[in-house]
Order: C-alpha cells, then structure tokens, then sequence
C-alpha cells in the first residue's frame, strides 16, 4: 500500500500533537510495509502570518493531491478580544471543509477502562458508553447566509439554514451506520423552536423508510445535552447539525475523561480530514503537556475509514490501550492535579507519543 499524506499542523498544540501522528504513522509504515510519503502545509493563524490568508491556495492544492490528512487544530488568541478582525484562522478550518465536501463529521466517544476514574463522571454512570456522533460539518449556522452587522453596528445575525439533499446524505451515513451497530440512531434537534429542525426531523423520517431495520428516534438538543450526563450508556448513533454536534461533542469529551482523547474523521467526498476534536489550546501550548492521544486516535480512524485498513487501526487503539494499561497518562487525565508534579507516570506530549510507539 503507498499513501500519501498531508499534514496540517495549524496553530498552538496543533504542532505538538502532529508531530507525534507522525511518529506513529512512521511507525505504522515500517511495521506495516507500507510506502508512505508526507507533504506539510499552513492553515490557521501560521497561515495567515506566512501569507495573509488561513487556507492558501497552496494548502488546497497540497489537500486535493493528498490520500487523506492529519490536522492538528487552528485559533489565536489575538483574535479573541479583536471581534471586527475580518481574517480569522477558523475560517481556514472551515473553508477546507467546504471546498473538499467533507460534510459528516464522525466523532465516537468511547471509554477506555483504564480511564474509568479520569472522568468528573461517576463509574457507574458512564461504564460501557460507546456513542458514535454525525455531526453536519458543512451547513447549518456555520454557513448560513446571510449573516453580518446592521443598524449601524448595533444588530447581528447568523442564519441556521439546511437543504433537504445536506440532512438526507448525512442521514443515510448515519443509518448506515447504525445497521453495523445497535440498529438505533437518536436524531437530535430542537424541532419545538427551529423551522430549519422542522425540516430536518421530517427529512430524517423520510429517510429512515430505507432502512426499516434501524429504529429512529428523535430529542431536543436541551435535553439531549442533559441525557448525556445521567444516561450517556443510554445513547448509540446521534445524528445532528453543526453546531448542536460542535456542543454536545465537548459535552461527550468529559464521559471519556478528556478533550484530548476525541478523534474525529471528517469526511463525504475524495479526501478526508483527521483530527482531535480538541482546538489549539493557546494556555497550554509549547509546553509539551497536550494529550496527543486523540490525534492518535485519529491516525488510527484515518486506516480504518480512508484506507480501508481495520487491522492497522486496531494495531493503534491496542497501542493505546496498552499504554494506559501501563498507567501512563498525560496530566489532562489526571482528575487531582495536585498529583500531576514529579510524578514519573505523568507523560509530556512527546513521551506519551514514544510510549504509543514502543507499544506498537
Ligand atoms: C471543532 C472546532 C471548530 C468547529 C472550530 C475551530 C472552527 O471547534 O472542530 O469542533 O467549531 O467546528
Ligand atoms: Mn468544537
């Protein structure tokens, strides 16, 4: 097999937590014999201090060459407190997820026993949750237009718009799915409210008529958000919009444990992206403390999905758990910081990718 692979390391831990995808990509080619060859590009705040722009043209072409990419995160916090600047790094994020159709983002939130004290979560409410997330990753409010300032600056607005075809093709993903898992999917939206959820919901029935052996419900995103914290076992497939999906999975995040243990696959067209659910962390940057296991995992949703090749990503997810087996953890996993300092298990960036390595 010889792939080529794109890296997008972006900003802050972005850079950090890529670097070690690579190793374990290196790592996978030689114990795998495969032929990889890697191409590096800019995205984010790094591509907008290099070129003036979050996603260069250059960055595009490099992804459309590409077999698939890693991607580490994008954000500044210079943008934060600066509301009117016009060029952001997000907008990089979100325009390669346009122009290369990626329009599911697939996000499973799983527990890995070794983690079961990690999360703020009692055990015996998270054991055994296993979620898989379709998140719409190309409509909904993130895109909608119009959207901007009025009345002399003292008036904003987004619009939440979907199209029929944009919930049927992720909703068939999502179904298709569910057909290899529990056979449930959980649409959620907030139909009481939103016209744009109207049709979702109604789009989503139709849909469900093609796969009678899935059985469809639907929640309010409110209470969906509440249900994951009291019955998270509860939940299988969920299917949702943008920004319901971009929430309730940080919510998820904290059944796992960590942030910086979601991968994510997002894909609907040619090329995919993988990458962390976490963003750029600016707090934490530099500083070799960032989890690097989520883009790990990322790697390892990148063999299963992009290159068709389970046994490899099974390989990584052993690795992992391994690793944790051995009790190695990154300070994030660590609910008592207090036991974080000169602590030999409590692993930087780097290590923890090493040890991923070693274990492969
Ligand atoms: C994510 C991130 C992005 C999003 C940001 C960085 C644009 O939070 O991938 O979840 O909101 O989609
Ligand atoms: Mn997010």
């Amino acid at each position: 097999m010889s792939v080529k692979i794109l890296l997008l390391p972006g900003d802050g831990i972005g850079t950090e937590v890529v670097s070690v995808g690579r190793k374990v990509i290196e790592k996978l080619s030689h114990k795998f014999d495969l032929d990889v060859t890697f191409d590096e590009g800019l995205i984010g705040h790094a591509a907008i201090q290099a070129t003036g722009e979050p996603l260069p043209q250059e960055t595009l072409d490099k992804a459309n060459q590409a077999d698939s990419i890693l991607l580490g995160a994008v954000g500044h916090p210079s943008y934060d407190n600066n509301p009117k600047a016009k060029v952001r790094p997000e907008q990089g994020l979100l325009k390669i997820r346009q122009e290369l159709g990626l329009f599911a983002n697939l996000r499973p939130v799983k527990i890995f026993p070794q983690l079961i004290d990690s999360s703020p979560l009692k055990p015996e409410i998270i054991e055994g949750t296993d979620i898989l997330f379709f998140r719409e990753l190309t409509g909904g409010i993130y895109f909608g237009k119009p959207r901007g300032r009025r009345d002399d600056d003292k008036t904003a607005f987004d619009t939440m718009v979907y199209s029929k075809f944009e919930v049927e093709r992720i909703s068939r993903m999502a179904f298709e799915a569910a057909q290899k898992r529990s056979k449930k999917v959980l649409s959620v939206d907030k139909a009481n409210v939103l016209e744009s959820s109207r049709l979702w919901r109604e789009t989503v029935e139709e849909i469900a008529k093609d796969y009678p052996d899935v059985e469809l419900t639907h929640q309010f995103v409110d209470s969906a958000a509440m249900k994951l914290l009291t019955v998270p076992r509860s939940f299988d497939v969920i299917l949702t919009e943008n920004l319901f999906g971009d929430i309730l999975t940080d919510e998820a995040s904290q059944i796992a444990g960590s942030m910086g243990l979601l991968a994510s696959a997002s894909i609907g067209n040619k090329v995919g992206i993988f990458e962390p659910i976490h963003g750029s962390a600016p707090d934490i940057a530099g500083l070799n403390t960032a989890n690097p296991l989520a883009t790990i995992l990322s790697v390892a949703l990148m063999f299963e999905i992009a290159f068709n090749r389970k046994d490899i990503a099974k390989a990584v997810e052993d690795a992992v758990e391994k690793t944790l087996h051995q009790g190695y953890r990154t300070g994030d996993l660590v609910l008592d910081k207090s036991l974080i300092e000169d602590n030999e298990m409590v692993l930087g960036t780097k290590q923890m990718g090493e040890k991923v390595v070693e274990n492969l």
